[in-house]
C-alpha cells in the first residue's frame, strides 16, 4: 500500500477594506507570515491572497480599493512574508474563483446563508445587505477549495471566521455528494480552520473587538504622535493611581500581554495589584512595546514603498502559481458538473 500522503495546502485571505490593525496582525497576519517562512517547497502549497472581490461587498471607491490592496501586500512583505516559499497574490487575478462560487451558489440552500453572522448583523442593524454580502461565505469557500482540491487544506484565521470555515466544509460535502467522480471519489477534501486560542479576540481602544468598522483600532504601522494618541485613547476605569487594580479587567493590560514576555507580563500584573501604578504608566510601556515590536518592519515597509515594481512582480508571480493550481481543480470541476 502506498504511504498515506502528508501533503497539506495552507492558505488564507485578508480583506483590503482599510488599514490593517493589531487585531488583524495577531488574529491573522502574524500566522500567515510565519507560515510563509516555514513552508518548505516551491510556493505551490501555500497561498495567501488579498480578497478584493470580498471587499467590494462594502467598498465603492476604486482608488481606495486599489490602494488598500497594494498596501496589504506591502504590509505582508514588510512583516517578513517569504514569497519564494508561499504565493502572495490578489484574489481577482484568479477570476475562476467567481466561477466556482457560482457553481457552489447553485448547491447552497438560502436558509443556510440566512444564518450568516455578518449578514444577520447588517439586517439586525437595519442596513440593507447586498447579495454579495449574503453569498460572501460561498465566495470564501471557493477561495479555499479552488487551491485545495482533493488535498487537505489548513486555514489559519481569527476566531470570528469559524462559521465561514464550517460553511466551506459543508459546501465541499455538498459538491462531493452531488457530483461524485467516476469511482465515487470526492473532488474536495474538507478544509480545517487553524485558530490560535491565546489571542482569540484583540480588544480595541474602547474595549470592544478591535475592528475597522468600529473605528477603535491601533494601526499596525502607527508611529510617533499617531501611536501616542491611539494608545492614549484606550478606555480605562477611574481607579485612582495609588489604589490596587485588576489587570484582567483592563484593556491596556490585555494589549500589553500580547507584546510583553511572560516575565514582564507577570511583573506588570503584580504592579497593578500592588497599587501605585497608574494607567498612564501602563500606557507608556505599551507604546514602547508596540514601537519596538514593529520597528524593523516599519523600516522595511518604507524601503518597499519605494520599490512598487518589486511588490507588483511578487503579486504577478504569486498569481501565476495560484492560477496553475486553480486551473487543474477547475478542470475536474467542469467535467464533473457537465460544464465541459
Ligand atoms: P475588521 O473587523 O477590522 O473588518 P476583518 O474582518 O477584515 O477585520 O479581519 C481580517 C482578519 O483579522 C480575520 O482573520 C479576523 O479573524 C482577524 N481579526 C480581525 N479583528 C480581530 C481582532 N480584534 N482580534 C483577533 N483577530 C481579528
Ligand atoms: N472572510 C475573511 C475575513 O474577513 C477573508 C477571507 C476571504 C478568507 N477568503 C478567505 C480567509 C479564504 C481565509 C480563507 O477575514
Amino acid at each position: 500500500m502506498p504511504a498515506p500522503s502528508t501533503r497539506r495546502v495552507v492558505l488564507s485571505g485578508i480583506q483590503p477594506s482599510g488599514t490593517l490593525h493589531l487585531g488583524n496582525y495577531f488574529g491573522a497576519l502574524r500566522q500567515h507570515v510565519e507560515r510563509s517562512k516555514h513552508t518548505t517547497g516551491d510556493g505551490n502549497d501555500a497561498f495567501f491572497f488579498v480578497v478584493n472581490y470580498h471587499a467590494l461587498t462594502s467598498l465603492r471607491d476604486a482608488d481606495a480599493l486599489r490602494r488598500y490592496t497594494f498596501d496589504v501586500a506591502l504590509d505582508y512583505l514588510a512583516l517578513g512574508f517569504d514569497p519564494t516559499h508561499a504565493a502572495l497574490f490578489v484574489q481577482s487575478d484568479v477570476p475562476a474563483v467567481t466561477e466556482l462560487a457560482w457553481i457552489f451558489n447553485c448547491l447552497t440552500p438560502v436558509a443556510r446563508l440566512e444564518k450568516g453572522v455578518a449578514y444577520k448583523d447588517k439586517v439586525q442593524n437595519g442596513l440593507v445587505a447586498n447579495a454579495g454580502l449574503f453569498t460572501y461565505p460561498i465566495l470564501q469557500a471557493a477561495d479555499i477549495l479552488i487551491y485545495g482540491g482533493d488535498v487537505p487544506t489548513v486555514v489559519p484565521v481569527g476566531a470570528d471566521q469559524r462559521q465561514n470555515l464550517e460553511t466551506a466544509r459543508d459546501v465541499a460535502d455538498w459538491f462531493n455528494a452531488a457530483f461524485p467522480g467516476p469511482e465515487g471519489e470526492p473532488t474536495f477534501a474538507l478544509p480545517e480552520a487553524e485558530i490560535l486560542p491565546d489571542v482569540a479576540i484583540v480588544p480595541g481602544v474602547d474595549g470592544r473587538k478591535m475592528s475597522k468598522s468600529y473605528g477603535n483600532t491601533i494601526g499596525l504601522f502607527d508611529e510617533g504622535n499617531v501611536l501616542k494618541k491611539r494608545v492614549a485613547a484606550i478606555v480605562t476605569d477611574s481607579t485612582p493611581l495609588e489604589e490596587p487594580k485588576d489587570p484582567d479587567a483592563d484593556n491596556v493590560f490585555a494589549l500589553i500581554k500580547l507584546f510583553a514576555t511572560p516575565e514582564e507580563t507577570a511583573e506588570i500584573a503584580a504592579k497593578y495589584r500592588a497599587g501605585g501604578y497608574g494607567y498612564g504608566h501602563a500606557k507608556g510601556r505599551l507604546r514602547e512595546l508596540i514601537d519596538a515590536h514593529f520597528a524593523e518592519a516599519r523600516e522595511r515597509r518604507k524601503e518597499l514603498a519605494e520599490r512598487p515594481d518589486f511588490v507588483r512582480d511578487v503579486l504577478a508571480d504569486g498569481a501565476r502559481k495560484a492560477r496553475r493550481r486553480a486551473d487543474a481543480v477547475m478542470d475536474t470541476v467542469r467535467r464533473r458538473t457537465g460544464l465541459r
